[in-house]
């Protein structure tokens, strides 16, 4: 198909992006189309609109060898024989899955295709979207067949690149199998283990992998609260876990939680699922609670510690909602940073992807009594305690004699476990971890 061109809808995303600049780079010609005319814009520029390692230098390759387009237009995927639709689905304030940016998208293609198209949905959807959608489209009578694939996509972010390159699976739901063969195809570089099965299953696959690393952190957060009790370490216990073959270590690091733009939001549209089938989801149920108790315990914790926030003066390391990104969607950072605030606390905070991008004018509009430090050791400076948030690489290298020189207080509270505790209490601090 290298000589098909292929179509993005939602190219100017996280997902559609990190496709679009993938396929170019395998030698697709790829037209990726976003409704927001800024990104489009910057993009037909090279300028990329988050952080993703090593993203822009493949969207500027895809731009030089005429590879990769930026379109406002949707008429320019009428001839993609095979669109990817990459748009967003936030939750709905009951936690459902709001569609309407895929059905959009969908009635979009279906209107604009000059022949037979392929619609490969990696919007995670409710299971039975893409049925549901296949049937509307069959209702339609459009001359031209537009064959609905659910292909759900597993990549993180902050390793986007090398996750779309070589990928853990790659699963395509649908009752084509040819239609279901091409999608493959076209997104698998390597040997990666293919699963082809129905919609249903493609979509219950997603919600099932995000639902279970929401449990194996709730899980490992839950165990933390019990090591405090006890005087254990949490790290060296999980360590313990994670060392048996069937458990495997990731997703088992106590902290503040999950959080980021996926974890949370599909679980809560997998829960409002099993409810829309008069089932109970009690395990997801509590994963979910666990993640808001975590947050909620960190912030009491922090404000008894201290006697109350009034008047605090406070440092922050880390917006994103994990290292690596500049992601701040549902970050946890932000509604410990507006409790802080709103609780008379003055807060300083640090991101070392975050203050570099255009996500620090988005956050200034929403946090606007937040002060910006250029250096964790600013963030730090005649500070009443310090606020570890995000696991940046970069902070496990400190220079902690410095920063406990210019704090007021050398107070930290680590919600990523950075630092032994031990060797902070030599060093002069009072260190308080999670778990530890
Ligand atoms: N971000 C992740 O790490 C990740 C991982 C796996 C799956 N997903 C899923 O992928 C989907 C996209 O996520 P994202 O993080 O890339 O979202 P995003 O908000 O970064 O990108 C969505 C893009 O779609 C565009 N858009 C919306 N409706 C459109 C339309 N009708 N036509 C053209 N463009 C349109 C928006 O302008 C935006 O640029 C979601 O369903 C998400 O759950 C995300």
């Amino acid at each position: 198909m290298s000589a098909k061109k292929l179509g993005i809808i939602g190219g100017g995303g996280h997902i559609g992006l990190i496709h679009a600049a993938c396929l170019a780079s395998l030698g697709y010609k790829v037209a990726a189309y976003d409704l927001d005319d800024r990104k489009i814009k910057n993009l037909q520029k090279a300028l990329v609109p988050f952080y993703e390692p090593g993203l822009e230098e493949l969207v500027k390759k895809g731009l030089e060898e005429e590879r990769l387009r930026f379109t406002g237009n949707p008429e320019e995927l009428s001839d993609a024989e095979l669109v990817f639709i990459c748009v967003g689905t936030p939750a709905l304030p009951d936690g459902s899955a709001d569609l309407r940016q895929v059905e959009r998208a969908v009635e979009e293609l279906a209107r604009l295709a000059q022949g037979p198209v392929i619609a490969a949905i990696k919007s995670t959807v409710p299971v039975g979207t893409n049925r549901k959608l296949s049937q509307q489209l069959g209702k339609l009578g459009l001359s031209h067949k537009l064959t609905v694939i659910a292909n759900p996509e597993f990549l993180a972010e902050g390793s986007g690149i090398d996750d779309f390159l070589k990928p853990s699976r790659i699963v395509v739901g649908g009752e084509d199998p040819q239609a279901m063969e091409k999608v493959v195809a076209v997104q698998s570089p390597s040997a990666a283990p293919v699963i082809k099965t129905s919609w249903e299953n493609a979509e219950l696959i997603k919600h099932a992998s995000n639902a279970l690393l929401a449990t194996k952190i709730s899980f490992i957060n839950e165990v933390a609260a019990i090591c405090e009790a006890f005087k254990g370490d949490i790290r060296i216990v999980s360590q313990g876990i994670g060392l048996d073959p069937r458990i495997g270590p990731h997703f088992l690091e106590a902290g503040l939680g999950f959080s980021g733009p996926c974890l949370g939001k599909d679980l809560r549209s997998f829960i409002s699922q099993f409810g829309a089938v008069g089932e109970d989801a009690l395990l997801l149920e509590a994963v979910f609670y666990i993640n808001l108790k975590q947050l909620y315990s960190f912030v009491q914790k922090l404000e008894e510690h201290l006697g109350g926030l009034r008047g605090q003066k406070l440092g922050v390391l880390g917006l994103a909602f994990k290292p690596g990104t500049d992601d701040v969607r549902d970050s946890h950072s932000l509604p410990i940073i507006r409790h802080l605030l709103s609780r008379g606390a003055v807060v300083a905070a640090h991101d070392p992807l975050v203050g570099k991008s255009p996500q620090k004018d988005w956050l200034s509009r929403r946090l606007p009594s937040l002060q910006w430090a250029a250096s964790p050791y600013e963030a730090a400076e005649r500070k009443d305690a310090l606020l570890i948030l995000t696991a940046c690489p970069e902070y496990r290298e400190l220079d902690l004699e410095r920063l406990k020189n210019s704090m007021a207080n050398p107070l930290i509270f680590d919600g990523r476990n950075l630092f032994d505790s031990r060797e902070m209490k030599e060093l002069g601090f009072e260190y308080i971890g999670i778990g530890i």
